[in-house]
C-alpha cells in the first residue's frame, strides 16, 4: 500500500518538473530573424537563451526583442568590412521638445556648482558661464595640475585601478564562454541632446522620455547599465589622441559612452558604488577614400567652440546612439577601472571595442577647432596609459 502511494507520488511529482520544462523548451524555437538584419561583415548569432527576451506589442503577441532594433543601412557600409561605421537611421516619432530637465553631469568634481538643471529649451547657442573657481586639472605633463599630479587634487588618481591601460590581445585572458553584449533601445530618440565644451572634453548628454533611455547588459555585466552621456579624447595629429592603446597603436580619437548601474536611481548615485558604472570605449580610425561626411553629427561641434559653451540639440536634429556607434558586434577587452578625468573614480567596468569606428579627416578637424578655458585649442585631452598592477584583462 505504503509502496504504491509512493509510485503514485513519484509520477506526480515528474509530471510537475516536466510540465513547465516542456512549456519552457518551446521558447527555444522562436525563430532567428536573420533575414530581418543587415549585415556589417561577419555576425555573431543572435539568437540567445536565458538572454531571449520578449516584448508583448499591442495584440498580445510575443515577439523578439530584437526585431526592432536594426534601422535601414546605407549602401555605403560596405565600402569597408573590416570596419564598422553606421548608418543613418528613420525618424520614428515626433513630440514637441522639452523643457529640458535632464541634470548636467560632470567628471570633475571641484566644478561641482556647475551642476545645474538642464537649459531651457532655447534653441541655439547658451551663453558661456563664468569660468568656475578652484584647482583645474591639465593634460599638459609640464604643468603642476598635469596627469602626473592628478593625484594631489583627487587621490584616488593615484590608485591601483586606474585607467586607461595598454590593451594587447596576446596577454589578455580569452572568454570562451560569452553571453552577448547588448545595447537595448540603440534606436531610440531622445527628446534633445545637450552639446557641451565643458573645458576638456566635448559631451552629449542626451535628454530621454521616461523608459526611453537606452541601456547596456550582457557580456561581463551582471546588471543594466544605462546610458548617461558620451564625450571624446583626441590628438592634435593622427598619431595620437585615443586613451587606450591597443597592441601598442595609438588612435587619433576614441568616444567614451558612460552608463550607470540601473540599480541606482543616477549617475551620481552610481558613481561611488564599486559596481557603478560602465564606459564602452571605441577607437576611430581616419577614413581616407572620401572627405565626405560619414558622422553628420559631428556638423554641431562647431557651436561649443567656445569653452563653457553649450548648445541644444532640437528633437528634430537629435540621433540616435546606433547613429554614432552602429551595432554592438564587435570583439572587445573588459577590465576593472577608473574615470580618466579626476576625480578618477575606480568604479568603472571597461569595456573597449577592438574595432575601430571610421571618421574623415574634415570630421576631426571639427573638434580640433574647439577651444579650452586658457584659449588654447582643445586637443591631446588624454590621460597617459597607467599601470595595471593585478589585474587581469579580459578578452571577449
Ligand atoms: C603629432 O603631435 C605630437 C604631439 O603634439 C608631436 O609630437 C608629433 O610630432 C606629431 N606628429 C606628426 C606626424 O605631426
Amino acid at each position: 500500500m505504503r509502496l504504491a502511494r509512493c509510485v503514485q507520488q513519484w509520477i506526480l511529482l515528474n509530471t510537475l518538473i516536466l510540465l513547465p520544462w516542456v512549456s519552457c523548451n518551446k521558447l527555444d524555437t522562436i525563430p532567428d530573424s536573420g533575414e530581418d538584419l543587415p549585415r556589417l561583415g561577419a555576425r555573431r548569432s543572435v539568437s540567445f537563451r536565458e538572454d531571449v527576451h520578449h516584448e508583448e506589442d499591442g495584440e498580445g503577441l510575443v515577439r523578439p526583442l530584437y526585431r526592432q532594433r536594426v534601422p535601414p543601412i546605407s549602401s555605403t557600409t560596405s565600402v569597408n568590412r573590416d570596419f564598422y561605421f553606421p548608418g543613418p537611421t528613420t525618424r520614428r516619432r515626433v513630440t514637441t521638445v522639452p523643457t529640458g530637465s535632464n541634470p548636467d553631469f560632470y567628471f570633475d568634481y571641484l566644478r561641482d556648482e556647475s551642476r545645474q538643471p538642464g537649459r531651457s529649451s532655447g534653441a541655439g547657442r547658451d551663453r558661456p558661464r563664468a569660468a568656475a573657481g578652484g584647482t583645474e586639472f591639465s593634460y599638459n605633463e609640464k604643468d603642476k595640475n598635469g596627469p602626473t599630479n592628478w593625484y594631489r587634487i583627487a587621490p584616488q588618481c593615484g590608485g591601483r585601478y586606474q585607467s586607461p591601460i595598454m590593451l594587447n590581445t596576446s596577454s589578455a585572458m580569452y572568454v570562451r564562454n560569452k553571453r552577448p553584449l547588448q545595447l537595448v533601445g540603440q534606436t531610440n530618440l531622445p527628446q534633445a541632446i545637450r552639446l557641451q565644451n565643458d573645458g576638456h572634453s566635448a559631451k552629449f548628454t542626451y535628454v530621454w522620455n521616461e523608459g526611453d533611455r537606452p541601456y547596456i547588459r550582457g557580456g561581463p555585466l551582471k546588471t543594466k547599465y544605462f546610458f548617461e552621456q558620451f564625450h571624446f579624447h583626441w590628438g592634435s595629429n593622427d598619431t595620437l589622441g585615443s586613451e587606450h592603446v591597443l597592441d601598442y597603436h595609438r588612435f587619433p580619437m576614441e568616444l567614451h559612452l558612460v552608463f550607470y548601474n540601473g540599480l541606482y536611481s543616477s549617475f551620481e548615485d552610481a558613481r561611488n558604488e564599486v559596481d557603478g558604472l560602465v564606459v564602452v570605449g571605441m577607437f576611430y580610425e581616419i577614413y581616407d577614400r572620401f572627405n565626405e561626411q560619414l558622422n553628420t553629427w559631428t556638423r554641431f561641434l562647431q557651436e561649443v567652440i567656445t569653452p563653457e559653451s553649450t548648445f541644444t540639440i532640437q528633437f528634430i536634429d537629435t540621433f540616435p546612439l546606433y547613429e554614432v556607434i552602429g551595432d554592438v558586434e564587435w570583439p572587445y577587452f573588459s577590465y576593472e577601472g577608473s574615470l580618466t578625468t579626476p576625480p578618477c573614480l575606480e568604479t568603472v567596468t571597461w569595456i573597449v571595442s577592438a574595432k575601430p569606428l571610421l571618421i574623415t579627416a574634415k570630421e576631426i578637424r571639427e573638434f580640433r577647432r574647439i577651444r579650452t578655458r586658457s584659449g588654447g585649442l582643445m586637443m591631446n585631452n588624454f590621460r597617459p596609459v597607467q599601470k595595471l598592477y593585478n589585474r587581469r584583462v579580459f578578452r571577449y
